[in-house]
């Protein structure tokens, strides 16, 4: 009989090894709430070394709740520059007006939720780290470090799966420090229990962990992953259109399915099949004035989870219409300006393969 450690006999040493190995980030410096809100939500979605670039000049310039709440969205995501999805930087700063609003901090994992942006894994994250609370925390690390613990052969996403998983978690924090308990899983799923290098000698979880102490089983065979959800192709065109050395740029809907909120430039989709040459059609029946598109245009391909957009990129000329229809959402820029603007690499891509070196635009003629 395999005689395994129990999860609440870890704790210790989970945090004697998080103490002794944690990496210094700036973020683990600080109790500030506000620091800590500001670190999580841009590490939701971009890697450490890349928050690192960017964090402190964030808090330098807004540095703290109300000077958040106080500034201009575009400002805001003009400093969000470099860690993409913006989304969230819009949502930072709406729960920024809403706490500076009420002048106290949500209370529980349970009322940070209720804040845009903030979802099961945010919310309790912060609960532990700002209040104490022993909420236990799933990401993709710990989804990895936890399926390996219990040898668990379901995909951890499965409700089933994340139950048995999230109360494991649960059983390994200390109650005294759950915020540094939930940060020392995720640590030991970055440095130590590395998909396709763990290293179990070293490991604080290695006495209770079933996957290492089970002969025959290998831990880089877990977790198992989920059924591929099948790859969905979109046909898009897009219009480069140059003023000078300005180029026309389109905000996206907020409700947008893709590239939400950003600046990109004009595109419209093509049904499959659909021909290029009906672009200029679609253009000023979706943005109005009259389109002229060159015949030369290049395929760019951009992979986003399940979805393929196969876009045609070629250089157009724009002429508005009488009427303001369309025009309020395209705007001209700047090629220095661009980078203040929340973009996609979409952007810089499409640009690049059609030739247009941001430094040194085309000139072409618009209106
Ligand atoms: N991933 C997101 N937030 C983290 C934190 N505070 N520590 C370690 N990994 C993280």
């Amino acid at each position: 009989m395999l005689q395994l450690v129990e999860p609440e006999e870890l704790r210790g040493a989970l945090l004697a090894w998080f103490d002794r190995c944690r990496r210094d980030l700036p973020w683990r410096r600080t109790e500030d709430p506000y620091e800590i809100l500001v670190a999580e939500i841009m590490l939701q979605q971009t890697r450490s070394e890349v928050v690192a670039t960017r964090y402190e000049g964030f808090l330098e310039r807004f540095p703290g709740v109300d000077a958040l709440a106080e500034a201009p969205v575009e400002s805001v995501e003009s400093a969000w520059s470099g860690l993409g999805y913006y989304r969230r930087a819009r949502n930072l700063h709406r729960t920024a007006r809403i706490l500076a609003e009420r002048g106290a901090l949500p209370a529980s994992a349970a009322e940070w939720a209720e804040l845009p942006g903030i979802g099961a894994y945010t919310s309790a994250l912060l609960a532990s780290r700002c209040s104490g609370e022993s909420a236990p925390v799933l990401d993709g690390n710990v989804e990895r470090v936890l399926s390996r613990f219990l040898a668990s052969t379901e995909p951890p996403r499965r409700a089933a799966a994340r139950r048995r998983l999230l109360a494991t978690a649960a059983r390994l924090l200390d109650p005294s420090r759950p915020g540094d308990s939930n940060q020392a899983l995720m640590e030991v799923g970055s440095l130590v229990c590395r998909r396709g290098r763990p290293d179990c000698g070293v490991c604080p979880l290695a006495p209770g962990c079933r996957a290492f102490r089970s002969p025959g089983l290998d831990p880089r065979a877990l977790p198992v992953a989920a059924p591929r959800r099948p790859r969905e192709v979109r046909h898009c065109f897009t219009a480069v259109v140059h003023r000078g050395d300005e180029l026309l740029l389109h905000r996206r809907p907020g409700d947008a399915d893709w590239l939400a909120g950003r600046w990109h430039l004009p595109t419209v989709e093509l049904a499959n099949g659909e021909e290029s040459a009906r672009a200029a059609e679609v253009l000023a029946r979706e943005y109005g004035g009259s389109w002229e598109c060159d015949e030369r245009a290049v395929l760019v391909r951009h992979a986003v989870t399940y979805r393929d957009f196969l876009v045609r990129a070629a250089v157009a000329r724009w002429r508005p219409g009488r009427t303001t229809a369309g025009r309020s959402s395209l705007a001209w820029f700047g090629h220095g300006e661009i980078d203040g603007l929340p973009t996609s690499s979409l952007l810089s891509k499409t640009l690049d393969s059609v030739g247009v070196n941001r430094a040194d635009p085309p000139i072409h003629s618009g209106p």
